[in-house]
């Protein structure tokens, strides 16, 4: 099994940005504990990561990865309240996606509390921060066994 981690709009810019909603943390430090932590308990589990600016990229990324043996956590970041063709993309992929967002994106600005992608993800974790990630990953591999 794969499980692909798919980041979008800005977050190649944590840990510079707006720290006090989205900490420190960067995802050059995260990804690899991500890994460490799937290794010690699935060591079975591949986790790929990959980022984009670009809206095109998510939805090739998307595309070319769906299959069976492949999961997807994805933050779209502001994607997320903007994209239908994320949106569209997630819709027509076999593999289950689940959406993660280190902030309490229900607890903010209007525009955040709704998601173009949700209607077809078999999930969302918001406002947990990383350990969303953790938490999305064994959600995901707990459906892959039903
Ligand atoms: C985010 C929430 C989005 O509303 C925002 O545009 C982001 C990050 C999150 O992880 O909390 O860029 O996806």
């Amino acid at each position: 099994m794969i499980i692909h981690i798919v980041h979008g709009a800005n977050l190649d810019r944590l840990g510079i940005r707006q720290l006090d909603i989205y900490g420190s943390n960067t995802l050059e430090d995260q990804v690899p504990i991500l890994k460490g932590w799937l290794d010690k308990y699935w060591p079975n589990v591949e986790l790929k990561s990959f980022q984009s600016n670009i809206e095109g990229e998510i939805i090739n990324y998307l595309n070319s990865n769906d299959g069976p043996g492949n999961a997807f956590i994805i933050n779209p970041g502001a994607f997320t309240h903007t994209s239908v063709a994320i949106s569209d993309s997630v819709a027509g992929i076999q593999s289950s996606v689940l959406e993660v967002h280190l902030s309490h994106t229900y607890a903010r600005e209007s525009y955040r509390r709704h998601s173009l992608l949700a209607d077809y993800t078999c999930g969302t974790i918001s406002g947990l921060g990383w350990i969303g990630y953790r938490l999305g990953i064994e959600a995901l591999l707990s459906i892959d066994d039903d």
